[in-house]
């Protein structure tokens, strides 16, 4: 069995995103498809699994052409798929999840579908409580039910769409173990990311693409340069970031108490000054978001003080807090940070300083260019923010940072993007340090956290563990006081 791809057309409007894609992949193997944001990846999948109709070209599976119109035809036709952005889940159990897709005219019954359930689960190596509401499973035991339901409505292609994203270190190994089997069963499994690291340590063979073109085929390993410069068409070098001068404190919390959900901060002194950068570091869940949200005013602490270039902010709120030059920028770009069905263009204006009542569409589309150009964020004015691949809106929210912003609150920055436009996100973050411009964020990558902060502040099971300078640790101690041990 083989998957072939032929001379794939797909374009949004003057957007290229499928160029001419033409390859081919074996069974039994782990393809990787790699690429920088907004290189078509995901529009190239969502082909393979029926959710978006090519303009042109088609694709076999076992000599047999597809028909992809829709995602039921791709699954009928053995093509499934994880989705890059988690789908909405309702409030459906477990099994409820799994009868909803069954195909066919008749809804399965439940305790056929319940013992169906348990045994392809089973087969898989996954156990599930099939009462359970499927809102309340981790995002990688939603991938497991996913990856079951595929894998019984008879999937011999499973596309992967950068699923590491938002799960666990453990949860990432287990993954990888899955991924592995199922190529080992014979299929074919397509994995899709812009983490050499990972394509590295799974994939059997990569394709890379660019602008909407296949640049590169191979069997690994591959040496990372190479991959490097086919994503980028350019190599990178990594600087040894140089720390700003430090002026006065600008975050000063003093015996700042916070309860919220499992996290229970407890007395945190902290002050970050202008031109500081401090990195929460921890596993998801540990208290760094909250802390954020405190900063951000979207939560008031129980006790202390919390102040901004001393104004007392303890009562107040989100608003105030943006008056006092507070800016902060949530890692749910689409829940929390664009809406979807506004421009590019609406979005700049409605975080603009000059508030006018009126708004000058022409020249605001002119001054949304700019901000295009200058943040090289690949699309159009008018494009919804729905629209960009996720590292374009990343940049996009980036772009709507106002200028005079005394405390930057960014959580996980960079998740999502690719090694090129992380580090030119950074790259303008720290241009902003020369202004006197304090950051918070907090990050799962430690390299980051390593790379950018002046101090690292560890959070361990709602509570700050520790709180180091960073010139004075390093990965193998961060890994210690995450996990909730000082190092031996
Ligand atoms: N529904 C859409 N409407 C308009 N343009 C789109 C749409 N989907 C994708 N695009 C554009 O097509 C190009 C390729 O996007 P795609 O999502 O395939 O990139 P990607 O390689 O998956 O990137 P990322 O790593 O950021 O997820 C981008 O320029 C994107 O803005
Ligand atoms: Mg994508």
């Amino acid at each position: 069995m083989a998957l072939e791809i032929r001379d794939i057309h797909k374009h949004f409007g003057p957007v290229r995103a499928s160029d001419g894609v033409t390859f081919v992949v074996e069974d039994g193997s782990l393809h990787g498809i790699l690429g920088e944001n907004g290189a078509g990846k995901s529009t190239l999948m969502k082909i393979l699994s029926g959710f978006y109709e090519a303009d042109s070209g088609e694709v076999d599976l076992d000599g047999e052409v597809l028909d992809l119109r829709s995602p039921a035809d791709a699954i009928a036709a053995g093509v499934g798929m994880l989705h890059q952005d988690p789908l909405v889940f309702l409030p459906f159990t477990v099994l409820d999840n799994f009868v909803l897709g069954s195909p066919g005219p008749e809804r399965l019954d439940r305790s056929h579908a319940r013992s169906e359930l348990e045994s392809v689960s089973g087969e898989l190596g996954f156990r599930f409580d099939p009462e359970r509401l499927v809102r309340d499973l981790t995002v990688g035991e939603r991938q497991q039910l996913e990856i079951t339901r595929l894998m019984w409505l008879g999937a011999r292609v499973m596309i992967f769409d950068e699923p590491t994203t938002g799960i666990s270190a453990t949860q990432r190994v287990q993954l990888f173990s899955t991924l592995r089997s199922l190529a080992e069963d014979g299929l074919i499994v397509l994995f899709v990311s812009h983490k050499l690291e990972e394509v590295e340590e799974l994939c059997d063979s990569v394709t890379v693409i660019r602008q909407g073109k296949v640049v590169f085929e191979a069997s690994m390993p591959v040496p990372s340069e190479v991959l490097v410069e086919k994503m980028f068409g350019k190599v990178f070098v990594e600087k040894d970031r140089e720390s700003a001068p430090f002026g006065a404190p600008v975050l000063e919390l003093s015996r700042v108490t916070i309860e919220e959900g499992t996290t229970r901060v407890e007395e945190l002194d902290l002050s970050c000054a202008a031109g500081e950068v401090i990195g929460l570091a921890g596993l998801g869940g540990s208290g760094q978001r909250t802390l954020l949200r405190v900063c951000a005013g979207l939560l008031n602490p129980g006790s202390g003080r919390l102040s901004v270039d001393g104004n007392v902010l303890n009562k107040a709120s989100y608003r105030d807090h943006l008056a006092a030059g507070v800016h902060y920028l949530p890692a749910g770009r689409l829940e929390e940070g664009l809406v979807e069905g506004i421009s590019i263009a609406e979005h700049l204006v409605l975080t603009s300083d000059d508030t006018g009542f009126f708004v000058d569409w022409n020249s605001a589309d002119e001054a949304a260019q700019r901000e295009i150009d200058d943040y090289s964020i690949k699309g159009r004015p008018s494009s919804p923010a729905e629209a960009l691949s996720g590292g374009n809106q990343q940049r996009l929210l980036l772009a709507m940072i106002p200028d005079d912003v005394r405390l930057l609150l960014l959580e996980h920055p960079t998740r999502g993007l690719d090694v090129g436009s992380a580090a030119y996100m950074w790259q303008r973050l720290l241009e902003r340090r020369g202004d006197g411009t304090a950051i918070v964020f907090a990050s799962a990558d430690l390299d980051e956290l390593l790379r950018y902060s002046d101090r690292i502040v560890v959070f361990f099971a709602g509570d700050v563990f520790a709180i180091r300078s960073t010139a004075e640790t390093d990965g193998e101690e961060l890994g210690y006081l995450i996990g909730g041990k000082e190092r031996p």
